[in-house]
């Protein structure tokens, strides 16, 4: 069984306000990116409860038949204990939780690492994507601040069918590059966004390929790619590289800008409520980000 869920805060920041503020322009953002507007404010565990509670609502289960929570965010806010501490606490959950930090990949690394422990040890894995990029740009930059959102996005993985939804899965890194992207001491992130926007095509290209040669699927088998939502054009020629259509591709970042590990569970959610995925479909998910590190997973819906 899968289900997911989404949420998102309230406060809208639009192109037309960044470009009040900022030496930017409206026209330059929505062709630049494919962003209109973002979502900003909230707590990162805060809106992560939310997402996961939807999708709990969504999968019909009580919280003590959840054995899992994995919180995937690079933004949890505290040290210790584990953001997921939190989440747990606020869903009246005590099962077993964890971190996971693989930056706007991290959705992807969750589903991996998530249907992993649901074939070994728990029946149902919570995993949440959930980050509130908002706080680490710098407002004054606008080659950062205009691409960013808060939000959260959640899955349940469940064993109880008997089913294994996994088909395939890869991961990789280019840690040398670690510096292209990342958040800097004064905590704001900087970014060499063409050289990004390059090296992750490429990455998630290659990624992407072997995971469909491991699942024995092509291009043409996949009924909804989702992959992260950093940039419109990225996106598209990702697809187009891939070779799957845009019909069959989800773009869903006009309205939340880049939401690093919740963009994945964010547009499955938008492309699940309009029911562009059916059960027994084959779903890509396809993460990449700081780091660099990228991941690919393959789901049976
Ligand atoms: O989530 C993790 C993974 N992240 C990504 O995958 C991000 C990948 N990169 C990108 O999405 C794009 O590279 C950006 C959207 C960040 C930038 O788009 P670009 O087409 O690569 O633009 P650029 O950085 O090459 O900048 C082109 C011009 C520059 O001016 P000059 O040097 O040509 O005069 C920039 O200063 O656009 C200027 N510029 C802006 N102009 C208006 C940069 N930001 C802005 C802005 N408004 N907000």
């Amino acid at each position: 069984m899968l289900s997911v869920g989404s949420a998102l805060p309230s406060i809208v920041l639009s192109n037309a306000m960044l470009a009040e503020a900022l030496d930017t322009e409206e026209e330059w953002i929505v062709e630049r990116t494919g962003i209109r507007e973002r979502r900003v404010g909230g707590s990162t565990t805060d809106l992560a409860a939310r997402a996961a509670a939807t999708a709990i609502g969504h999968a019909g289960l009580e919280p003590e038949m959840i054995d899992l929570l994995i919180l995937a965010t690079s933004t949890s806010g505290q040290v210790m204990p584990a953001g997921a501490a939190l989440v747990a606490r606020k869903l009246g959950l005590s099962c077993g939780f964890f971190d996971l930090d693989a930056t706007c990949a991290g959705f992807a690394y969750g589903v991996i690492v998530g249907a992993a422990m649901t074939r070994a040890h728990a029946r149902h894995t919570l995993l949440i994507g959930a980050d509130t990029m908002a706080d680490l740009v710098n407002p004054n930059d606008r080659a950062t601040a205009v691409l960013f959102g808060d939000g959260a996005g959640a899955m349940v993985l469940g064993a109880t069918d008997g089913g294994d939804h996994l088909l395939s899965s890869h991961f990789g890194s280019d840690p040398t590059a670690a510096h292209l992207l990342y958040a800097s001491h004064d905590g704001f992130i900087e970014m060499r966004g063409k050289e990004v926007f390059r090296r992750a095509i490429q990455a998630a290209v290659d990624s992407i390929m072997v995971a469909l040669e491991r699942a024995g699927v092509g291009p043409e088998e996949v009924a909804l790619f989702v992959p992260h939502q950093a940039n419109a054009r990225l996106i598209e020629v990702l697809a187009a590289r891939v070779g799957i259509p845009e019909s069959r591709t989800a773009i869903a970042m006009e309205k939340t800008g880049n939401t690093s590990a919740a963009s994945i569970p964010i547009a499955l959610d938008d492309a699940a409520r309009s029911g562009r995925v059916q059960p027994g479909d084959v779903v890509l998910l396809c993460g990449f980000g700081s780091g660099l590190t990228w991941a690919s997973a393959i789901l049976r819906w």
